[in-house]
């Protein structure tokens, strides 16, 4: 596959870019087109729950042409052709030689999907089972702790895909979560993060889930090294590891070094990627938290997504739609960022949990050919509830000098319809209004007639024409996560396709780990560390100096 910007219908999107994109007045097309609502606006339905997902794209800036090129862009840059590789168990995660199949693992149909010759599917369905049955045992409490009493604190070890997934679907789901559990995720080295997770559990009723892929990474392997040892002093040396923890990973050797039995370890295979992995064994705090049924429809939910994906027309294709705006955005206009702000407290976490799914992603510089690519990649995702980000970044987005593309979901629907809907309505209200600020703005004439004053005129004014995308499902339930999670997940990879890169390898974590591995032991030693540039030598130094080391 070429460069993008080599591909034939390149050159067609810049100019139109030029002719149409950078005069385009988004509130004007709604003038010429009363239906363009109804025309750029696209509904999932979501086989997992019978719901709907309402898409609309259409304050973007979109036209029949724009789409149009951008699908050619598309199929020039091969999208079918590698989504279709994806979903038979290819492996394209070339610099890994690895299959991508976290679409194995919520294929609740179990049609068979062959890697190396071999049909993953049973693999995938015995863990599935093995998790129903641990997860109603934890939550029936029949798995009993060392002193008989059931297992009601769950702390989860793990960091990146083995925590973000976890801690962003047990919120998102907590609606349905089991009350009696107490949660807890620790990820950091920080010894804070343990020491504040254990610092009322008991023991005798504590489980601890360790996730890790890899069963290496330095911050999960000494957490759960501490925990350990918190649980073997705490109970003199009498407590079970066997009935107190428990190991999520693809390696089982390491599993075993660490002291967990492997009948007490869960597995996925190395074709799961760590940000797609809460579909897995990775996923345990989930099915413990809402129960299996309800994990199953999360599952379920996201196969129906990824059928819309695998066998939609790209031009009616939701997340190939959204992924080729982001393109268009991040190349013709230089947008360097994108934002998405759930009006849903529930969903506090999610924006969390797509900045690793985006940015360790599509955050690459070298194409799928090995040469450095010659356009903007990956954008810089962020993100937070409204309306809490209203009156925190939301000037920026709309008094700002830059082009933001923003995604705003809310739920039709809100568990907790307290005061008769009232806060319901207050918060749809803003969901509105900001896409329609954003877009019409304030000119002149409008502040004039309110009687602004001549030296505030500047000020007051919102230039308007920022696009964006307003996402509106029924009810965050099980299975609308599941296709609002994987919805993102397409746009990703319909992304990564366009810019040609290698969307599914995280080779930049790699550096940073290296050298805090060789400064680690640096600490230990006498003196300070020589061959660091004069900063990097100077802070250690001084860390030392500062530090009450033991
Ligand atoms: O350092 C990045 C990373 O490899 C992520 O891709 C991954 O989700 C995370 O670390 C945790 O890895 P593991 O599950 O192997 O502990």
């Amino acid at each position: 596959m070429p460069q993008a910007t080599a591909l034939p219908h390149w050159a067609a999107l810049q100019s139109h870019h030029d002719t149409v994109g950078k005069s385009f007045v988004l509130k004007e097309e709604f003038k010429k087109d009363p239906k363009r609502f109804e025309k750029f606006s696209y509904t999932f339905n979501n086989t997992a729950d019978n719901s709907e997902i309402l898409f609309d794209f259409s304050k973007n800036f979109l036209t029949d042409e724009t789409l149009k090129i951008l699908v050619e862009i598309a199929k020039e840059a091969g999208l079918e052709q590698l989504r279709d590789a994806m979903f038979k168990g290819e492996k394209i995660n070339f610099t890994e030689d690895r299959a991508v199949l976290h679409v194995a693992l919520r294929n609740i149909t179990s049609e068979p999907i062959y890697v190396d010759g071999k049909d993953v599917m049973p693999g995938v369905n015995k863990e599935l089972k093995h998790m129903e049955e641990f997860s109603e045992a934890i939550r029936s409490g029949e798995w009993k702790g060392y002193t008989g009493k059931p297992l009601t604190t769950i702390i989860n070890i793990g960091i990146g895909g083995s925590d973000l997934g976890p801690v962003m679907v047990t919120e998102a789901l907590k609606y349905y979560g089991d009350r009696k559990q107490t949660l807890h995720f620790v990820s950091n080295i920080d010894g804070t993060h343990m020491a504040e997770a254990l610092r009322d559990s008991d023991p005798e009723t504590t489980l601890f889930l360790v996730a890790s892929k890899t069963f290496t990474t330095a911050e999960t392997t000494t957490n759960a090294h501490s925990a350990k040892d918190w649980f073997l002093k705490k109970t003199d040396g009498k407590g079970d590891i066997a009935k107190h923890f428990v190991a999520l990973s693809t390696n089982e050797a390491e599993v075993k070094k660490f002291g967990i039995d492997p009948k007490n370890m869960f597995g996925f295979e190395s074709w799961v990627g760590g940000r797609y992995s809460v579909w897995s064994a990775i996923g345990l705090s989930v099915a413990i938290h809402i129960g299996f049924k309800r994990f199953h429809e999360f599952l379920s939910g996201a196969h129906a997504m990824d059928m819309h994906f695998r066998n939609t027309p790209l031009e009616k294709n939701i997340p190939v739609i959204a992924g080729l705006l982001s393109v268009y955005y991040s190349d013709m206009f230089g947008a360097q960022t994108h934002l998405v702000s759930p009006f849903d407290q529930y969903l506090h976490r999610f924006p969390a949990y797509l900045q690793q799914l985006s940015m360790e992603s599509n955050g690459k510089s070298v194409s799928r050919d090995n040469q450095m690519v010659r356009y903007t990649t990956g954008p810089v995702l962020f993100g937070e509830p409204a309306t809490n980000a209203q009156h925190s970044f939301y000037q920026l987005l709309h008094q700002g000098t830059k082009l933001i593309p923003t995604d705003f979901i809310l739920a039709a629907e809100s568990h907790n319809p307290i005061d008769n809907n009232k806060h319901q309505k207050m918060l749809a209200s803003n969901f509105f209004a900001q896409a329609e600020a954003l877009m019409v703005g304030k000119g002149e004439e409008q502040l004039k007639a309110e009687g602004t004053p001549e030296a505030l005129m500047k000020h007051k004014t919102f230039l308007g024409n920022r696009p964006t995308t307003s996402i509106l499902a029924q009810k965050i339930t099980p299975g609308t996560l599941g296709a609002l999670i994987v919805y993102y997940e397409h746009l990703t990879f319909t992304e990564g396709a366009v810019w040609n890169i290698n969307s599914f390898d995280q080779w930049g974590v790699e550096l940073g780990k290296s050298l805090a591995k060789k400064i680690l032991a640096e600490l230990d030693e006498p003196g300070n560390p020589q061959g660091h540039d004069s900063s990097t030598g100077g802070l250690i130094a001084a860390f030392k100096a500062k530090a009450k080391l033991a």
